[in-house]
């Protein structure tokens, strides 16, 4: 019997917002094709825990300070095979991983990232970063893009992007929380919904 609906695991690291995001649409029935089974951190004080313990959503901590990069790859796999996960999405997650995991997972791993790719990306640019680079360019416009994750840092296909203009007089605080609000809170369930649909019709 085809799956009604495919198992979707969130990576993060801190905040959360998008992960609330994510949870807002299950709810709101803008995800229909997926449902978030797992969220994993690589940081026990994670405010983005919270936010799924809230949702009723099984987490797990998985540190690489005390795994290793091998061993916290390792134990997410793990973790990914015993939860029957078909879908990981980087949210806000704040480590590279390597080509051997990107490559077990080919097309399985989508991540957001707070600019519009190939602008402010790979290694390096993470976080704060990415807007205070924006901001140092004097780009007119900045955006958010959800790719699907290979070996490359930000380097994999492309699902979708959403530009936003920059106000003058932006801070790397302000501009972080616009691009959130105007771009990652909308793309990031459309992109997981559209990625879904496509597993569920194993056209990816
Ligand atoms: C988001 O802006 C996300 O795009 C960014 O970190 C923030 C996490 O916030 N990710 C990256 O920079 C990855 N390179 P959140 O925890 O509130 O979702």
């Amino acid at each position: 019997m085809p799956k009604a609906k495919v198992n979707i695991c969130v990576l993060v690291s801190g905040g959360g917002t998008n992960l609330q995001a994510l949870i807002d649409a299950q709810n709101g029935g803008i995800i229909k094709s997926g449902q978030i089974k797992l969220v994993i951190s690589n940081k026990s004080d994670a405010y983005a825990l919270v936010r799924a313990q809230n949702a009723g959503i099984a987490t797990a901590v998985v540190s690489k300070k005390e795994l290793g990069q091998q061993g916290m790859e390792d134990k997410i796999s793990s973790l990914i095979k015993q939860n029957g996960i078909d879908l990981i999405v980087l949210a806000g997650f704040m480590c590279i991983l390597t080509s051997d995991f990107t490559r077990e997972y080919d097309h399985r791993i989508i991540n957001i990232h707070p600019s519009l790719i190939p602008s402010f990306c790979g290694e390096g640019y993470y976080g704060l970063r990415v807007h205070e680079a924006a901001l140092a360019k004097g780009v007119k416009v900045t955006g958010a893009t959800v790719h699907f994750v290979n070996e490359i840092p930000d380097g994999g296909e492309i699902i979708m992007q959403k530009a936003v203009t920059i106000p003058d007089g932006s801070t790397a605080e302000s501009l972080q929380k616009r691009v959130m609000k105007l771009a990652e809170w909308r793309i990031l369930p459309l992109a997981c919904e559209k990625v879904s649909q496509k597993i569920l019709k194993e056209e990816i």
